[in-house]
Order: C-alpha cells, then sequence, then structure tokens
C-alpha cells in the first residue's frame, strides 16, 4: 500500500538553535513533518562549522534518505557535496542562503533584493528621501546579507539627499565597540537599517546607554513571532519596523513531499516578505498566533487518532482471538 510508505527526510542546520530564528526554522519543520505520520526526519546541525555540514550531508547519501533539505552555511565549500547528492538522484533543497551551483532541484526562501528594497523605500517615503542611514551588515560575504545590502543600494542611490554609512557587526560585542564609535563620531543618524532583528535591538541598547535610542529609528529584519522577536519589539516601540523574513520551515517539508511524490515543482520558489510597523504588528502577531493554535489543534487531534487506532487494534486482536476459540 502506497499511503504507507515511509519517506526520510534528512534536515542540514547551519547554525545552532542559541539562534532564533534558526530556532524558529527547526521547529516549523519538525511541526510540519509531525502534521505528516510517514515522515521519518532526521535534523543535523552544522554549528556554523561548513565542514560539519559537508559531512552531515555526507551522512544522508550514505543513508539514501528520499529527500535532503540544506540550509547552508557558506555557499562555495558545499557545492561538491550538494552536486554528489543530486548525480546520485537524491532531490535536494537550498533554503534560505544561495549555493554557487545549479546542481540542486529547488530553492525556497524569501527574495532578499526585496528586502532591501522595502527597508529603502520605507525610508525614502518616511524621511521625504532627506536622511542619515547607517546600515549594520552581519557578515560581509553570506548571500542574504549581499543581497539585502544591494537592494538596499539600489534604492537609496536614487535620492542625493539620502546619506548612507555601512559598517559591519559579526558579533554582538563588535556591534557595542563599532556602533559606539559610529554614535560618538555622529551626532546626527536618522535611521539604522540592521541586517536582523539582533542586530537592530542591540544597537537600540547602545544607542539607549548614551541616551540617543529616541532619535533614530530602527528597522531590522526576520520580524520572528516570539517574546523576543522583532514584531514584539515594533510593539515595545524599540523598533520602528521590522521586514518579515520567513523561515521556509513548513515549506520546505511540503515540497519535499512533492518531490517523493514525483510532482512537478519550481527550481525557484519565493517567500513572501513584508514591512512589519507599529501599524499591522498586532495583526501579523495574531495571524501568526492562530496558525500556530491551529497547528497544535491539529498535533493534539492527530494524537488522539493514534491512541484510538491503539484501542481498536487491541480490540480486534481480541475478537480474532475469541473468534478462534
Ligand atoms: C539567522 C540569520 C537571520 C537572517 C538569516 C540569513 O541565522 O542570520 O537573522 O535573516 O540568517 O541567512
Amino acid at each position: 500500500n502506497n499511503n504507507n510508505k515511509r519517506i526520510s527526510i534528512g534536515f542540514s542546520q547551519s547554525i545552532s538553535e542559541d539562534d532564533s530564528w534558526r530556532k524558529s526554522m527547526d521547529n516549523t519543520i519538525k511541526i510540519e513533518a509531525s502534521l505528516h505520520p510517514e515522515i521519518d526526519l532526521t535534523i543535523y546541525n552544522a554549528n556554523s562549522s561548513t565542514k560539519k555540514q559537508i559531512e552531515d550531508i555526507e551522512k544522508m547519501i550514505d543513508n539514501k534518505l528520499d529527500v535532503i533539505i540544506v540550509a547552508p552555511y557558506g555557499s562555495d565549500s558545499i557545492v561538491p557535496v550538494i552536486e554528489k547528492a543530486n548525480k546520485k538522484g537524491i532531490p535536494v533543497i537550498i533554503v534560505d542562503r544561495k549555493v554557487n551551483t545549479s546542481n540542486y532541484t529547488s530553492f525556497l526562501g524569501a527574495d532578499n533584493v526585496e528586502v532591501g528594497h522595502i527597508a529603502g523605500k520605507y525610508i525614502v517615503s518616511m524621511s521625504k528621501a532627506h536622511a542619515t542611514i547607517l546600515e549594520i551588515k552581519a557578515t560581509t560575504d553570506i548571500s542574504p546579507g549581499v543581497e539585502r545590502s544591494l537592494g538596499f543600494k539600489q534604492i537609496i542611490d536614487q535620492y542625493p539627499n539620502i546619506k548612507k554609512i555601512s559598517i559591519t557587526a559579526p558579533n554582538l560585542a563588535s556591534i557595542n565597540n563599532n556602533f559606539s564609535k559610529v554614535l560618538d563620531s555622529m551626532p546626527k543618524i536618522d535611521y539604522v537599517f540592521a541586517f536582523n532583528d539582533i542586530i537592530a535591538l542591540q544597537a537600540w541598547e547602545v544607542a539607549k546607554r548614551k541616551g540617543r535610542e529616541k532619535n533614530i529609528k530602527f528597522i531590522g529584519i526576520d520580524g520572528l513571532n516570539d517574546p523576543n522577536g522583532g514584531i514584539q519589539a515594533v510593539k515595545d516601540g524599540k523598533l520602528t519596523a521590522t521586514i518579515l523574513y520567513p523561515t521556509g520551515g513548513s515549506e520546505a517539508i511540503k515540497l519535499a513531499i512533492k518531490l517523493v511524490n514525483k510532482e512537478i515543482v519550481s527550481k525557484n520558489n519565493i517567500l513572501n516578505t513584508i514591512l512589519i510597523d507599529s501599524l499591522n504588528a498586532d495583526i501579523m502577531s495574531n495571524q501568526f498566533d492562530k496558525v500556530t493554535q491551529q497547528q497544535s489543534n491539529i498535533e493534539t487531534q492527530q494524537n488522539v487518532i493514534k491512541e484510538q487506532e491503539k484501542k481498536y487494534l487491541t480490540l480486534y486482536n481480541l475478537i480474532k482471538l475469541l473468534s478462534f476459540l
């Protein structure tokens, strides 16, 4: 019976769950997988090591999994192992960051150039095209960062009265140091555009210590719906806006199922993004809460069904046994 066929899916996560966006991605993957009882899911975490990520993917290839989902750490060294899986006929889904090969099955993620455009247009319209902006990048070389910066520049460069300075802050300590220095040397900064909400919030903290937080509008990216996430920070008035950067966890599992069923899927699957500010922060978090609630209802129902099945099986075996007597 085809319906009982097991589906083995491996997910290679790049960064540890200390990072809340990664944790949320892992969670949505787990939840979506749990809604499909035929799925056997294995999650590997590379803890920011490309070497470990390559080993993890090698393992999935050796174990002949049905589908491999990869959230790449870097875009280059990982290419040979992705191509190896592809050559062996294992469908590979790439999420979030890009890889420098086209030898995979599908890509899934939001358009980061578009994320940069949204941030740029928001600042242009709020400032009537007169502003000094500080862009804080996470690291210089990851594909979402490069694309966000490019999209932002494409908009900002059209306006001569918008001035932009960029710094890079690969970790929280460096935000404290580098942003502190920038604040001291620049008496007027109108906007901070940070490449994720964690950086934006850390920058807000630094500005607050110097009594500057009210004169600067902070814009982040990710828009997670948790107590420390971007949406709450918008509600609290710390961030002026955040741009939703969906993790794609549940979509990745849905895509994996389609691939196993030999359905035709797009090579490029673009997730929607949206700006969240004080006007829609409540609506957004309510919507997300509802989805979470519905998912947990489905999970509860499935557990009830499993229990019922067990009971019926016991009953059935009992009847069978009795009919032998
Ligand atoms: C989390 C993160 C997010 C960002 C994404 C880009 O690890 O840095 O904040 O949007 O990765 O790859």
